[in-house]
């Protein structure tokens, strides 16, 4: 596909989870056949698009306080004669649309995210001046079906949407509300975009879905792993937000099988205690996660395990907190995000008493990050004089650094030409903090993961 000269200039702002990402990357793709090209300030924009996330409070409060500087903007442009554009995409948008619109009337229009393919349309009725500015209902078939088949690559690591929406209804969480039902895309069209990435040079794609493993396609995400893995010049593939309760057997089994399948699992719990998890509406209990873990580690025993946690979720008591850092002290992270419990409007959980004082949840909070860094720290130095295949992404900050991923995520920097971007090659890790490993450029004879 060839796209006009762009003549105007677009601003996608995102928030939320990877799966924003991706949405955004395509919103992009489909507006750049009408001329517009992306830009790196909203200044001046012809459009702006502001990608939301509902998931918590402060979250959603972005959206708003972000609308007002968009505003400014807006009459500024209008000032000197021209449009700017604006438009709110995303779970918020698709939560509270009406609203959006009735508290920022800088706001031409919403669109959730099953509607990304009609933005051309919503556009051209904006600028008509015409009705229905309101696009927010659930189709994720026709979204997939009508965006433009052609992606631009960029790097050497992509995004790839293969299921969205989510079926479990977690009492805390208002993912189900705004992104629907249980999605998965069909297996011949993610390799024919897979395919296509590969083509234009990328190495590792990370397939999403709010429950990627619960990929209903054929042969599950297994299947499509394997499928995948096929794929010349596609060395790595990784995947994120596993839910527990739809790990299954064959995907496991991947994972001892499969090279190109990444020794890294989110896997989040969310908290240790059996009561706690009950009202949550997880579906598992602690024993079983801890189970699971335990059969993905005897597949894969470098296996590095990555999870989310909700602290002072409503009735959470002090014994029940520390079930969670007794979990935590088991299966040791090698990575984690934690939160302070967030009611949701429209969600069980926030309707339930016994809400939690925000001075025990920052307290929680607190203690659990202090052990969860801790973990983190001591995964990080258990790698220092270990070499591992590091896939360069980009050059670094500092003059003659390159910077990678090691099979488990970890960025690593390394002195070394910029050629190495696109390359796997092995690193011999030097030194290691919370956040990154360092190290040197090793003999490929050396690699130890
Ligand atoms: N589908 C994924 C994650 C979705 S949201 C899963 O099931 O794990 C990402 C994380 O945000 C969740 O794992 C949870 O830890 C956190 N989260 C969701 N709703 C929240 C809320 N109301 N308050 C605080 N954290 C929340
Ligand atoms: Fe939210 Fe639970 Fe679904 Fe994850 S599984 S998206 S936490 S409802
Ligand atoms: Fe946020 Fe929606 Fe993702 S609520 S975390 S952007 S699915």
């Amino acid at each position: 596909m060839t796209s006009p000269t762009p003549t105007k200039r677009l601003f996608i702002k995102t928030y939320g989870c990877q799966m924003n990402v991706y949405d955004s990357e395509r919103m992009a793709d489909v507006l750049a056949p009408l001329g517009y090209a992306m830009t790196d300030v909203p200044d001046g924009a012809d459009l702006v698009v502001l990608n939301t996330c509902h998931i918590r409070e402060k979250a959603t409060e972005k959206t708003y306080s972000e609308l007002g500087r968009i505003r400014e903007l807006k009459l500024a442009k209008a000032a000197e004669g021209g449009v700017m554009t604006v438009a709110v995409a995303g779970c918020v948008a698709q939560a509270e649309g009406e609203e959006i619109m009735r508290r920022q009337p800088a706001v031409d229009f919403v669109v959730g995210p099953q509607s990304y393919h009609r933005l051309p349309e919503l556009i051209a009725r904006t600028h008509r001046a015409l009705g229905q500015r309101l696009a927010a209902d659930f189709a994720a078939e026709e979204k997939f079906d009508a965006l433009p088949a052609m992606r631009a690559a960029t790097g050497v690591t992509a995004f790839l949407t293969v299921q969205e929406g989510c079926d479990k209804f977690c009492t805390f969480c208002v993912v189900p509300y705004t992104r629907g039902a249980e999605y998965s895309r069909p297996v011949e069209a993610i390799v024919v975009e897979a395919e296509r990435l590969a083509a234009q040079g990328v190495r590792e794609v990370t397939l999403l879905g709010q429950n990627v493993n619960a990929y209903a396609g054929e042969g599950g995400l297994a299947g499509l792993a394997r499928k995948l893995a096929k794929i010349p010049g596609l060395d790595r593939i990784r995947y994120t937000t596993s839910h527990p309760r739809d790990m299954d057997e064959a995907l496991i089994a991947a994972h001892g099988e499969l090279e190109a399948l990444m020794p890294f699992l989110h896997l989040p719990v969310q908290s240790g205690s059996d009561r706690v998890l009950r009202a949550m509406n997880r579906g598992h209990d602690a024993a079983a996660y801890l189970k699971l873990i335990e059969r993905i580690r005897a597949a894969r025993p470098d296996m590095a395990v990555s999870g989310d946690f909700i602290v002072g979720f409503p009735g959470e008591t002090e014994r029940e907190f520390e079930q969670t850092l007794e979990l935590v002290r088991q299966v040791r992270y090698a990575q984690a995000f934690s939160f302070k419990y967030s009611p949701r409007p429209g969600t069980p959980a926030a309707a339930l008493g016994a809400q939690v004082p925000e001075a025990v949840k920052e307290d929680r909070l607190a203690r659990l990050n202090d052990l969860l860094n801790e973990h983190q720290s001591n995964f990080n130095a258990a790698q220092t004089g270990k070499v591992l295949p590091v896939l360069f992404e980009r050059i670094g900050r500092r003059p003659g650094q390159v910077v990678g991923r090691s099979p488990y995520l970890q960025p690593v920097h390394i002195e070394g030409p910029e050629s190495l971007i696109g390359q796997i090659a092995p690193v011999r890790i030097t030194q290691a903090t919370r956040g990154s490993l360092t190290g040197d450029a090793a003999q490929p004879a050396l690699l130890t993961a």
